[in-house]
């Protein structure tokens, strides 16, 4: 058989759904144009199948399993400690996902100066960069710690075997795109190669204990695999998020099988790398306009921690057909539905107006409490009314104009108080509990229409 057509499948770049054929919407994640083919990789080609049965691994009974803790590392930053869930579990797997340039090669040679100072062994195997940028780099950052090799590389098997064979404590992948198995014959950055080498890399990692930071980029296009294909895959996927041209950064937890997610880590880049921001809520508020309408301040809560945030709202007249509507940092439909609150329960008529909301400062949040402000600021851009800057709003508005009770109350109300807010409008069935914090007047709402009346009356 002289003629065999050469087998390929093809995979979505952006989830890794695998399909016999090319579609143009992928079904996993929605996503149109990610899909690309690539030959069918060879079966056991990374040799995991052969070692994995050579290993004398057996089942064991669960109540004979110690539960020595698993000891954690502290990394010395502790934005980046809080983030992991309490510092850096040993044998774990951590991704760090992020658009190209967002600082995810900063930040680990941060982390692993740090912790090759406390006498750890790093092995840092970039396949992006020479050794003499990555030196340039950690000099810039404050120079590297005793027992840190650097090591670059972009073939499997050869950094296989130096892992084997150096046994670091950890290990960073600088970028899980950029390496590359001979036995697989798709090109570097393809789903196959990406699982294929996060596969070697776990095996690693669980059989021989070193933790594994892995960097991958978020690609927009082309036929380069996405961090999400290996989500599943790894233990810890932290993501880096924020504004390129701004210079705070926000490390976020979406995945933690060693401590809660969603939990944030606030940084900020500078000249001489990435400086943790102690106190977000205040870095978040910092710039805000005096005086002006359509701003109103509010509370998120990321992981189990209060950030205050500023809500801007522009309400234009409109010169086309079809006004315009435009949300960034938040939900675009939330927008839309709030706006349709304020015009049916408020009687207020914004079918000729542009509407814009913006979250300050580029950060992304989802959370529905933070409706009311939102509607607030909206209300306000459309009257041109300024709202007190000590006044601070938080709750979720239902399709009926009521303002529900929201989570974690009282800490959005302490974290308040602590900035020196002295005005919370809260929603009423959250009100009673709140009650005990002391030297902050709280008002509690039922409706949107009562929250607008106590606006109007200040
Ligand atoms: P980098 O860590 O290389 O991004 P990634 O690995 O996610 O692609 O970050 C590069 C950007 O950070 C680059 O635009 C320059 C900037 N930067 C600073 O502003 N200060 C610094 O000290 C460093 C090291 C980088
Ligand atoms: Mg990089």
């Amino acid at each position: 058989m002289a003629n065999v057509k050469k087998k390929t499948v093809f995979f979505c770049t952006n989830c890794g759904y695998e399909s016999s054929k090319w579609m143009g919407q992928c079904p996993g994640c929605r996503e149109w144009n990610t899909f690309a083919e690539e030959p069918v990789a060879k079966a056991g080609g990374s040799g995991i199948k052969q070692r994995r049965n050579g290993a004398a691994s057996r089942p064991v009974l669960l109540r004979d399993v110690s539960m020595e803790e698993s000891g954690r590392t502290k990394t010395d930053m502790p934005e980046f400690d809080r983030v992991l869930g309490g510092g850096i579990v040993k044998g774990s797997m951590v991704l760090i996902g992020g658009d190209p340039g967002i600082g995810k090669s900063t930040i680990l040679l941060q982390v692993c100066r740090n912790l090759a100072n406390m006498g750890l062994v790093i092995l840092y195997i970039s396949g992006e960069e020479s050794l003499a940028q990555i030196k340039m780099r950690a000099v810039r950052v404050g120079g590297a710690g005793e027992n840190m090799y650097l090591y670059c590389e972009t073939s499997l098997g050869d950094i296989r075997e130096t892992i084997e064979e150096m046994k670091p404590d950890i290990c960073v992948i600088d970028s899980i795109q950029t390496m590359f198995n001979e036995e697989v014959s798709s090109a570097p950055g393809s789903v196959s190669q990406v699982r294929e080498s996060t596969g070697v890399f776990m095996m690693l990692a669980k059989s021989l204990g070193i933790t594994h930071f892995i960097v991958g980029h978020v690609t927009k296009e082309g036929s380069v695999a996405g961090p999400r294909v290996l989500e599943h895959m790894v233990d810890t996927v932290l993501y880096f998020e924020g504004d390129r041209h701004a210079s705070y950064r926000i490390l976020r937890a979406v995945k933690n099988r060693f401590g809660s997610t969603n939990e944030i880590g606030v940084f900020e880049m500078r000249r001489n790398g990435l400086v943790e921001v102690p106190n977000p809520s205040e870095y978040m508020l910092s710039g805000r306009p005096e005086d002006s309408s359509g701003s109103v301040v509010t509370c998120c809560v990321e992981g189990s921690r209060p950030l205050l945030l500023e809500i801007q709202a522009l309400v234009a007249k409109t010169y086309f057909g079809m006004p315009r509507r435009t949300a960034a940092g938040t939900d675009y439909n939330r927008v839309n539905l709030l706006v349709a609150v304020l015009e049916k329960r408020c009687g207020i008529d914004l079918g000729a107006c542009d509407v814009y909301v913006n979250v300050a400062g580029g950060i992304r949040v989802n959370e529905p409490s933070l409706d009311l402000a939102i509607l607030l600021a909206l209300y306000t851009s459309y009257k041109d009314k300024v709202v007190s800057e000590h006044m601070m709003a938080f709750g979720e508005v239902g399709l009926s104009g009521e303002v529900r009770a929201v989570s974690q109350a009282e800490t959005r109300v302490s974290e308040a108080k602590r900035l020196g807010f002295t005005t919370v409008i809260l929603p009423k069935s959250n009100y009673a509990l709140c009650q005990k914090t002391e030297g902050i007047r709280l008002i509690p709402v039922e409706t949107v229409r009562e929250a607008i009346g106590i606006i109007g009356r200040q």
